[in-house]
């Protein structure tokens, strides 16, 4: 298919970026990709889906307009995705200011870069069930009012009031898609689904004794970045520029997911003790194969996290086509 269109991506090198870039380039698009400096190399997810050659990369920074404007004069991209942030919760209690300029300002240097130099182009902002946080109710949704629980949830807060209030302000075609937990292989080590499949895996092959976790009882709705990266697509196809929950409307606990991982790195789990001192071993062999450590626990926790996504389906013909358990 042959699109003629042009995007720009910010975090390109990240999960989400590395999927979007494979879907808008198989869509015929012309990919951007902003690439902030780095002593190593950071490539290897547009590596591993073969994109990294059919993408242009700049050089810039969300932390710095100069370079934002650049890109948008260089690309003359008619859609902006802006996936770039400091992306990790629990890093931004240790990092709140740097979250706070790279995670919520570098949204508006962005939006103040379109502004500035193309303001007919599409902006796509990432915003996130952490500004939920501390859930007002069970189901949420568009409607729901917000209580980030984090540094970095409350940046993501400030980016997309942001949005909002450049859609309002100037009408620029300004969306934002408030999206739950979504994972792959490409997702970043840190992040608990990771954490929790590599270590398994290490364990299985004896490279690994045992896999510490923090808080096992917190929910999520936890869908698949591939699937997530078109409904991303799909809200810049609007007509109109609005905002969308997408989620799968299910939600499973880190204890859950434990557990369906364990199964297939060949390991029955069965938990004992409560609290810090809770572990779960091996039935067959009575080998402990986790352990709560403090240390993993957050200073503000989001309990639970469960999305009602019906505004995306009805609108954009969004669906998750993965499940948990795929
Ligand atoms: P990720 O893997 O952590 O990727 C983050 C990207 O941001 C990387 O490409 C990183 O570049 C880039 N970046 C960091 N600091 C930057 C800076 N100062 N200037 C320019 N780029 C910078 O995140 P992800 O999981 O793909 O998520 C994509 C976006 O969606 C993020 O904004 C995230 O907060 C948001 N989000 C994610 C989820 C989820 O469950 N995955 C849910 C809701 C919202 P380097 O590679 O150079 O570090
Ligand atoms: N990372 C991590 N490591 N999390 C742990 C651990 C651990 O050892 N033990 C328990 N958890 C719990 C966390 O406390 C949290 O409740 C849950 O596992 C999920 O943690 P993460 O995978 O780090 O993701 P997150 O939910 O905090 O944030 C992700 O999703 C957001 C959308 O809701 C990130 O991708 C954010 O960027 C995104 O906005």
């Amino acid at each position: 298919m042959t699109l003629n269109k042009t995007a720009l991506i910010t975090g390109v090198t990240g999960q989400d970026g590395a999927y979007l870039a494979k879907h808008l380039l198989s869509a015929g698009y012309t990919v951007f990709g902003l690439h902030a400096r780095r002593a190593s190399p950071t490539v290897a997810r547009l590596e591993e889906l073969n994109v990294k050659n059919d993408i242009r990369f700049i050089s810039g920074d969300l932390t710095d307009l100069s370079s934002l404007i650049r890109v948008m004069e260089k690309s003359k991209a008619d859609e902006v995705y802006n996936l770039g942030a400091q992306s990790f919760v629990a890093a931004s209690w240790d990092q709140p200011i740097l979250t706070g300029d790279v995670t919520g300002l570098g949204a508006t240097r962005m939006l103040e870069a379109i502004r500035i130099v193309n303001p007919k182009s599409r902006f796509y902002q990432a915003s996130t069930s952490e500004m939920f946080g501390k859930a007002q109710s069970e189901w949420l949704d568009e409607k729901t009012p917000f209580y980030p629980r984090s540094p970095y949830g409350v940046a993501k807060l400030y980016a997309h009031w942001s949005t909002v209030n450049y859609r309002e302000s100037f009408k620029m075609h300004a969306s934002s898609g408030i999206l739950f937990n979504h994972e792959s292989p490409l997702r970043g080590e840190e992040f608990v689904t990771r954490k929790i499949t590599q270590a398994l895996a290490a364990i299985r092959l004896g490279q690994q004794s045992v896999l510490e976790l923090g808080n096992v009882d917190s929910e999520r709705d936890w869908g698949f970045a591939g699937d997530y990266v078109k409904a991303m697509h799909l809200m810049l196809q609007q007509e109109i520029p609005d905002d969308y929950v997408v989620a799968t409307g299910k939600k499973f606990s880190v204890r859950n997911f434990v557990d369906k991982a364990a199964l297939i790195a060949g390991f029955t789990l069965e938990w004992i003790g409560a609290g810090l001192s809770e572990t779960a071993r091996d039935k067959k062999s009575g080998k402990t194969i986790v352990k709560i450590n403090p240390e993993f626990y957050r200073p503000a926790e989001v309990d639970v996290l469960l999305g009602k996504a019906s505004k995306a389906k009805e609108k954009l013909g969004w669906m998750p086509e993965t499940s948990f358990d795929q």
